[in-house]
């Protein structure tokens, strides 16, 4: 029987061999995972001998990792601006600057109904209408498997929400909202050609490239949204690093009483945030 410690090192050294990176922390946080502990509480147990039950699991997380599974779909959780999310390969993994959207978007809310198409995981409008649960959230996706597991999401948040499946804004039919949200995919496809392994090898396509460009959903957004936003309404997009100018350009004609990037920690352009004008009708 080998202990906790023991465990760590050669969990380590196999991680190492495989180049996954950070192979200690991964270890620490698959092998804490396992023993429903938190990951400082090993550090007191290392002497500690796991039997096989305990280490059984965790061999399972191991040999995930080693194949270069993203860590976050092995622990199956992550944590999104306060929630539990479930990952898994249906969804893209919500990623932090996505955090810099949700905190934009808390800033400036105002109405009640708003929309988060291209909703993945469910992340964004989970953790928006906890943070606020007087608004009435609708989620959109064009992938049933994404839109079941953002239903699961939202139900293991406690939140009620509606769910609708379909191509960007076409299940909103005759429909209209205060504010729409959207991260869609906005990566080119020779772009997706050089992206690391870790993520075009488990990450859905489908959530990662927008088009030969990149910037297509950008482009068929530009053309629909005006249709479906209240006077007054909002807009808040993510965009790729370098995207700025691109997407503003897109947005050059329309509605809009202001139009602003907003940037990310590091100061870069990662948001594109836009109002409607309040005197001009939904159509
Ligand atoms: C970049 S992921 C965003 C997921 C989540 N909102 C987030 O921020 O982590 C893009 C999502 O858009 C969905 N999608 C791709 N094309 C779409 C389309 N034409 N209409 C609706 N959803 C689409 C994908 O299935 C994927 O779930």
């Amino acid at each position: 029987m080998k202990t906790l410690g023991e465990i760590l090192k050669l969990s380590t050294s196999f991680l190492e061999e495989k180049k996954i990176d950070r192979p200690r922390f991964s270890a620490e946080i698959l092998l804490a995972h396992a023993l429903k502990m938190k990951r400082v509480e090993l550090y007191m147990q290392f002497d500690r001998p796991l039997i096989d039950s305990e280490v059984a699991p965790f061999r399972e997380f191991i040999r995930r990792r080693a194949s270069g599974e993203p860590i976050e779909y092995v622990l199956g959780t992550i944590d999104f601006y306060g929630c539990a999310i479930e990952v898994d390969s249906r969804v893209l993994i919500p990623r932090q600057e996505t955090e810099i959207l949700a905190d934009h978007i808390v800033k400036r809310l105002k109405g009640k109904a708003l929309w988060d198409v291209c909703t993945g995981s469910g992340c964004l409008g989970i953790s928006l209408k906890k943070t606020e649960p007087s608004l009435d959230v609708t989620l959109s996706d064009i992938s049933k498997e994404a839109l079941d597991l953002a239903r699961k999401n939202g139900a293991r948040n406690g939140v009620e929400l509606k769910y609708l499946l379909g191509d960007l804004l076409e299940p909103f039919k005759g429909l209209s909202a205060d504010i729409i949200v959207c991260n869609p995919p906005y990566i080119s496809q020779s772009e997706y050609l050089n992206l690391d392994p870790s993520v075009s090898r488990f990450e859905p396509k489908l959530a990662l490239v927008g088009g030969e460009r990149g910037t297509e959903v950008y482009e068929r957004l530009a053309a629909v949204l005006p249709g479906h936003l209240n006077p007054g309404g909002l807009v808040f997009l993510e965009i790729g690093a370098g995207q700025g100018v691109d997407v503003k350009k897109i947005f050059s004609e329309g509605p809009w009483a202001q139009k602003e990037l907003l940037a990310d920690w590091a100061g870069k352009d990662r948001f594109f945030f836009l109002e409607k004008q309040s005197n001009s009708r939904v159509s």
